[in-house]
């Protein structure tokens, strides 16, 4: 009778060997071990056998149910492994897979675009801090306090003394207090004015210039800052110098461009007008040459400083300024 199950076991395992997927093991699973199953049935007809050999055959038949058990689970797992492991291997006739890559933020890649432009007419690039002091952001500046023209910017106070920037013209000081002119810089960076509507944040960027030597006029500023339009937007952009107001530029302008959206004929963008005003300029106030100890009679030189944002807006036709903050992948995307 021992002989019979250990028939039992040799044959439901060569079968499991030969079983090549989960159904067919399932299958056997049921032959050796259901209800009906060989194995269950040995073990309910021991009772038949003679009484002396029934304790033998019940423990050899329990130790082979066991076996089989685990056989048969094993199996299953091993397929489902195997079945796991072909799915991530790699087709090498599919096409690959792309990583997603980044791109640059398009307003700094705005800010590059500018800086280029500068780079290739000689002007190298300074910095300054953003948290700047009074004197650095408005009195060098021929700010002076209680002055009208403190009121045409709304300032971030740190405390009585430090702001945060309102705008880059802080670097010009600081650059010309510890260089002699020549001087042909630009100086990038963030300004932070309390500001926020459709074309207003209260963080922006601007990119400042500042030309000195001796001899320039207004005409050189005039000069590179066409040349400037003409390479950032189109060599038939037509632009003008439209007379405006800063305390530390005398004559000071605005520049306008006739609008890149309706080319002239008056729009939303425009406002109607048909310009937009990019940046302002002018020649270097007399009183912020004194400040940093340039000689007036020697010297003379231009400075300006544009919005990036608004660069930005102009040369890729978006009308929110927000979107540039908002962080929205689908929009950065399209850089
Ligand atoms: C100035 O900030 C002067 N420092 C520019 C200057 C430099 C004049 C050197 C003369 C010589 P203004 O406040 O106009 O000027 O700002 C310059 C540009 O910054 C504006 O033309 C506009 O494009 C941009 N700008 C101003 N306020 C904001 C704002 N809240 N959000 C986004 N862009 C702004
Ligand atoms: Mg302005």
């Amino acid at each position: 009778m021992n002989e019979e199950i250990e028939k039992i076991r040799q044959q439901a395992l060569s079968e499991l060997k030969q079983a090549q997927d989960a159904e067919s093991i399932q299958e056997l699973s049921v032959r050796y071990l259901g209800r009906k199953g060989r194995v269950t049935r040995f073990l309910r007809n021991i009772s038949e056998l003679p009484k002396e050999e029934r304790p033998a055959a019940g423990k050899r038949a329990n130790e082979v149910k066991t076996e089989l058990e685990s056989a048969f689970q094993d199996a299953l797992a091993h397929l489902a492994e195997k079945q796991q492991e072909d799915e991530q291997a790699i087709d090498v006739s599919l096409p690959g897979r792309q990583p997603p890559l980044g791109t640059l933020h398009p307003i700094t890649r705005t800010t590059r675009m500018i800086a280029r432009i500068f780079e290739r007419m000689g002007f190298g690039i300074a910095e300054g801090p953003e948290v700047e002091s009074d004197y650095y952001n408005f009195e060098a500046l021929n700010i002076p306090k209680n002055h009208p023209a403190r009121d045409m910017q709304d300032t971030f106070y740190v405390s009585e003394n430090i702001v945060l920037r309102t705008h880059t013209s802080p670097i010009q000081v600081r650059y010309m207090e510890t260089h002699q002119p020549p001087v042909r810089i630009i100086a990038p960076g963030k300004v932070y004015r309390c500001d926020s509507d459709l074309t207003h944040t209260p963080m922006f960027n601007q990119v400042e210039g500042l030309l000195v030597d001796k001899n320039v006029s207004f005409g050189d500023l005039k000069g590179i800052l066409t040349a400037f339009v003409h390479q950032v937007f189109d060599p038939q952009t037509s632009l003008r110098f439209r007379p405006s107001f800063f305390p530390f530029t005398e004559p000071s302008a605005e520049v306008d461009i006739r609008c890149v959206m309706c080319r002239g004929d008056g729009c939303r963008v425009c406002s109607d007008t048909g310009w937009l005003e990019v940046m302002g300029c002018g020649m270097v106030h007399p009183a912020v040459f004194e400040n940093v100890g340039y000689d007036t009679d020697r010297y003379s030189g231009f400075a300006f400083g544009m919005g990036v944002e608004r660069i930005a807006m102009l040369k890729y036709g978006i009308n929110d300024i927000r979107m540039f903050f908002e962080n929205d992948i689908r929009f950065l995307r399209q850089f």
